[in-house]
């Protein structure tokens, strides 16, 4: 009997931590994130040295360890041409590449970014040197109000070569088959960047232009 008494402590325990990770996971994204400060003592330094380079240039910043990469973009280091819209990951407006790959810098901390390579808007092209997808938005009226548009052109330029090296999406329908730049992977993966104004068709008809020059 008392290995059962020991057995039966064991699932009620577990039961009971089982039921409190639940509830835990039900939290929304941002009660942990005000946990976390509010376990913070008022005054107290969490600063931290980082660097990493912007657009081939060493920056070299002591940052709150909560500072997100984008605002040490933009408020930190004023390249302000990546845009911050929900804050949260959803709208695309603030994606930049890090490594040769697209994230979303409102979810990303700076701190977490030691020795990484960033490419914003701003490293992509300038009015007189446009980078060919630049030039594609311009030519097919791919935007509208325009903050949208930094990040989709980083996601653009993405998704082209995020194909060409083979990355399946959610609609590939054979991944043995040799990647192929269709409407359906553009729209799939380049669903995370949302445009308000609606230049969807412009935007999906300026990407294949920069794929069929490039192929
Ligand atoms: Fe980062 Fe909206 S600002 S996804």
């Amino acid at each position: 009997m008392p290995q059962d008494n020991r057995l039966e402590v064991n699932r009620r325990d577990l039961m009971i931590a089982g039921a409190a990770t639940a509830a835990s996971a039900a939290l929304p994204h941002g009660a942990f994130a005000q946990d976390a400060l509010r376990r913070i003592p008022a005054g107290a330094s969490v600063s931290t040295a980082v660097g990493f380079t912007v657009n081939g240039t060493p920056r070299e910043l002591t940052a709150d360890n909560r500072l997100t990469l984008l605002d040490a973009l933009r408020e930190s280091l004023q390249l302000t041409g990546t845009k911050k819209g929900c804050d949260h990951g959803q709208c695309g407006a603030c994606t930049v590449m890090v490594n040769g790959r697209r994230i979303n810098s409102c979810l990303s901390l700076a701190v977490m970014h030691e020795g990484d390579e960033i490419e914003t808007i701003e490293g992509i092209g300038a009015p007189d040197t446009l980078d060919p997808m630049q030039a594609a938005f311009i030519e097919h009226d791919g935007y509208q109000c325009g903050y949208c548009t930094p990040g989709q052109i980083c996601s653009a330029k993405a998704v082209l070569e995020e194909i060409k090296a083979g990355i399946p999406s959610h609609v590939t329908a054979d991944i043995t088959a040799e990647m192929r730049v269709t409407n359906d992977e553009i729209r799939e993966r380049m669903s995370g960047n949302i445009c308000r104004c609606g230049a969807y068709a412009n935007i999906l008809s300026a990407i294949n232009d920069v794929a069929e020059n490039e192929a």
